[in-house]
């Protein structure tokens, strides 16, 4: 953690330049282990679409999506179960988000140049009283948010590495996405691109 600055766009908190870059550093050698564990997949949409971006996960669920739909599961699609959320990453829950449970589930997303996520709600978890923690490393990414139901005016900032940001409480259900990732923003990673972690607590 490093001196930081917290704003809050449409009751998410964003805590813009949250993590040092040795702590950055730290925590992609330890998403590198998780992905040597379980490697990144590419998911697909319950329509069967191919989504731009890859993930894998860590802790006791992962989150997965195919023809069958969105769901948590408690194995990797290779049937190895996923690896423990790094210390490196629970530090940054229990400083932002202190009195939440313990998370269960840590996303692990990487975005190449042209990936993107369409607006969206998290909502295949039990308990909206629990907040979603996202972080950002790499390549700036042009974050859009929205409101409770789909439509409507929605705002964008621009997400760097190292910014940490909560949806909680009554931004819990928040329709939000990723327009585009801004290739050569950023040093951290070596091929470029952007990671993007969330974690959550599932049940
Ligand atoms: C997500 O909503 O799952 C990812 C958001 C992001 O990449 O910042
Ligand atoms: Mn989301």
């Amino acid at each position: 953690m490093q001196q930081f600055q917290k704003t809050n766009i449409r009751g998410i908190d964003l805590f813009s330049g949250f993590l040092s870059p040795d702590d950055q550093a730290l925590m992609v050698g330890d998403i590198r282990k998780i992905v040597e564990q379980a490697p990144l997949f590419s998911p697909e949409t319950s329509r069967g679409q191919k989504m731009s971006v890859r993930m894998t996960s860590a802790g006791k669920f992962g989150w997965v999506s195919d023809r069958r739909g969105y769901r948590y599961e408690s194995a990797h699609p290779s049937g190895v179960k996923w690896p423990e959320i790094p210390r490196s990453i629970l530090s940054v829950w229990r400083a932002v988000a202190p009195h939440a449970r313990a998370p269960e589930s840590c996303l692990v997303n990487y975005y190449s140049d042209t990936a993107k996520m369409g607006l969206h709600q998290d909502r295949d978890e039990q308990d909206f009283s629990q907040p979603v923690v996202s972080i950002s490393l790499g390549d700036e990414a042009l974050f859009r948010i929205g409101n409770d139901t789909r439509g409507g005016k929605t705002d964008s900032v621009w997400l760097r590495s190292g910014d940490v940001m909560v949806m909680g409480g009554e931004a819990r259900l928040r329709f939000h996405g990723i327009d585009r990732v801004k290739p050569e923003t950023s040093t951290l990673l070596p091929k470029g691109g952007r990671i993007n972690i969330t974690l959550r607590v599932v049940t």
